[in-house]
């Protein structure tokens, strides 16, 4: 019989059922914060680029916790709760800055850049009266360091000092990915951010579902930009963690499209553009592949959709809300044609995007739809039963599978049978 799990069950042994108060439950989310969050994960929180000269910070978050990555004195990035270690304050209160140390706005406690406590104000009282105990030690309380790791200028973190190193967690298909992205230096070209009313996982399935993308998506569907009859694929890590899907533009005719979408309404052959420029395509990685995405277990992604370039940190708020944060950039050698492309395309993405804000929109719409359907389940079936292997079609959501193993395992989830 099904074990159940905060009331619910997973009745298939490969994942294709996910009962849908796992994206409802306060308590699975508290949960996922120290099992998942605070687990043996790395999430990616910043830039090199973000931060290149000493004192550089920016302000982050792992999962609900808020955290801050700085280049400190010896050069190297640094990351750190953003907490004050006397009553808990947020230390750190801007999004990005520089700075030689950082005091809290509470009690003036100081600390420098590696989060190591230099200042206590009356630290011995005064006058013989108040102060801290003569037993006190600001080398006892410095912030909670997490570890760092730097891949080519993208900056992970995790809480657990028995994670897997970086490199093996990531696995050669996230390497290879990143390596393709950051081949030469990037220069950031803006930020966007958005909070929509879903739960955080919602947003990781659509971005392991390759499928959705040439349905849900009528702009880049009906101007080529990405189709389910163009060839394409899914690949995953050995894990089934991480996955990158990616599409050849080109590898279909207007009238391939129109067969494969025959009586379908994603392919609208009433949608005109009176301005083409902001689906022209510059083949600039040598390599055909005209977008791929990168979806991190758990939470972070990179993105090559077009000639757009970006990281997407989802930083889930409660059950029912996550925060979505953008980093756009560009090539520092960028032509200023290529820039303008770039800016042209982001039009496509971000909360008023033609194509990611209905992303946004059917989260929203999966959320309203499941709230007292706690035990009911999801179906994820699209590319196969079974095993979770790699696809070299996009007509496919395995990669959703994936994920639900992952998760599942992490959260110690009874699944009906011994997984594959
Ligand atoms: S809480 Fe930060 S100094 Fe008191
Ligand atoms: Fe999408």
């Amino acid at each position: 019989m099904q074990n159940t799990w905060h009331g619910l069950t997973w009745p298939a042994a490969d994942y294709s059922r996910v009962p849908y108060g796992v994206f409802t439950d306060q308590a699975i989310f508290a949960e996922e914060q120290e099992r998942i969050f605070r687990g043996p994960v790395w999430i990616n929180v910043a830039l090199e680029a973000e931060i290149p000269n000493v004192g550089d910070y920016r302000a982050s978050f792992v999962g609900e916790t808020p955290v801050v990555v700085v280049r400190a004195d010896d050069g190297n990035v640094h990351a750190f709760v953003n907490r004050c270690a006397h009553r808990g304050t947020v230390l750190v209160r801007d999004l990005s800055g520089n700075a030689k140390d950082f005091t809290c706005v509470y009690h003036h406690w100081c600390y420098d850049t590696k989060g190591n406590l230099i200042g206590v104000p009356f630290l011995r009282g005064l006058k013989g009266k108040g102060g801290m105990p003569p037993d006190f030690k600001m080398s006892n309380h410095g912030l909670r360091t997490l570890r760092v790791a730097v891949y080519r200028g993208a900056v992970f973190v995790t809480f657990r000092a028995d994670a897997e190193n970086f490199e093996d967690y990531a696995d050669p298909l996230s390497l290879k990915f990143l390596d393709r992205m950051f081949h030469k230096p990037i220069e950031i070209i803006g930020y966007m951010r958005q909070r929509i009313p879903a739960n955080w996982k919602l947003y990781l399935e659509n971005l392991k579902d390759a499928n959705h993308a040439g349905l849900l998506h009528q702009v880049p569907t009906t101007f080529g930009l990405w189709r389910n009859t163009q060839e394409g694929g899914s690949s995953m890590d050995k894990k089934r963690r991480h996955e990158v899907h990616y599409g050849y533009l080109g590898t279909d005719t207007d009238e391939d499209a129109a067969a494969g979408y025959a009586g379908f309404t994603p392919y609208n052959d009433q949608l005109k553009l009176n301005d083409t420029s902001i689906v022209d395509y510059r083949n600039e990685w040598n390599d055909n592949i005209s977008s791929e995405f990168l979806s991190f277990f758990p939470s972070s992604v990179f993105q090559q959709f077009s000639n757009t370039i970006a990281t997407r940190q989802v930083r889930p708020r409660s059950a029912t809300e996550f925060e979505l944060f953008w980093t756009v950039f560009g090539y520092q050698d960028d032509d200023s044609t290529l820039r303008m492309m770039r800016l042209k395309q982001n039009n496509l993405a971000g909360p008023g995007g033609v194509v990611s804000m209905e992303d946004g929109e059917v989260g929203r719409l999966v959320q309203m739809g499941i709230k007292r359907e706690r035990d009911s389940h999801s179906i994820i079936e699209i590319g196969g039963k079974g095993p979770i292997e790699d696809q070299t079609t996009v007509i496919t959501e395995v990669a959703v599978r994936g994920f639900w193993k992952n998760y599942c395992e992490l959260m110690g989830a009874p699944v009906a049978q011994a997984a594959e």
